[in-house]
């Protein structure tokens, strides 16, 4: 059975730095036999989390149900049946977009968390899940890994869902060009880290 490998795309831009690295790791998975798709998180209808916490008070294996009716179920039925995952968004205000945190702090519903305990527990704490993290941003990606928040992001986002990190692309000085193209090292790395991911 081919690897199924989901990408979730938090960034605002079609064809932007973020997008061209993900497809090239998706075409990296691609060779290398897995199956892939991607879920452009700005086009899914996902809801505020209210912290309501309805969702954390049992204990037990796996996610949750959450009280909200939106696209999120449907995305995290693709995400616990994924092989792979590649986590991508761009920095915004030193961290990843509005967007993908609206999607992180849905991810609750993998925590156990009963009124009168101080912080959650993650519900799922082996797969076999992997996963691959891209980010970008102006800054040069030293400063970008070092004063913004992004790869902790999406390292707990990967934690949340059962997934352990393989790989991490930060792509930086990606602010100078309206329609900026990666370079063919930038390429080559996000195809490798693609292949790694599917291997
Ligand atoms: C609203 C906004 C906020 C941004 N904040 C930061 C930031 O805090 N630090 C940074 O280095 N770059 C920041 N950037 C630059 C983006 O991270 C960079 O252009 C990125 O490559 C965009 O990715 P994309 O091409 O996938 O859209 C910001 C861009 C915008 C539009």
């Amino acid at each position: 059975m081919p690897k199924k490998i989901l990408a979730i795309n938090g960034s605002y831009r079609r064809g932007g730095v973020t997008a061209q690295a993900l497809a090239e790791a998706l075409a990296g998975a691609r060779e290398a036999g897995a199956e892939t798709e991607t879920v452009d998180l700005p086009e899914i209808d996902i809801k505020f989390c209210t912290n309501c916490r309805a969702c954390t008070q049992t204990p037990g294996e796996g996610r949750a149900a959450c009280v909200l009716e939106d696209g999120m179920a449907s995305l995290l039925d693709k995400v616990d049946a994924a092989d792979g995952l590649i986590l991508a968004a761009p920095v915004n205000c030193f961290n990843v977009t509005a967007v993908t945190r609206r999607f992180m702090e849905r991810l609750v519903v993998y925590g156990y968390w009963p009124w009168g305990m101080a912080a959650p527990k993650y519900r799922i704490t082996v797969t076999g899940k992997k996963a691959a993290l891209i980010t970008s941003s102006a800054m040069p990606a030293l400063l970008g890994r070092v004063f913004t928040g992004a790869v902790r992001a999406l390292k707990y986002t990967a934690r949340a869902v059962g997934a352990k990190v393989e790989g991490t692309l930060f792509i930086g000085l990606a602010g100078m060009k309206e329609h900026p193209e990666l370079t063919a090292a930038e390429k080559g790395k996000a195809r490798a880290l693609g292949r790694r991911l599917a291997a």
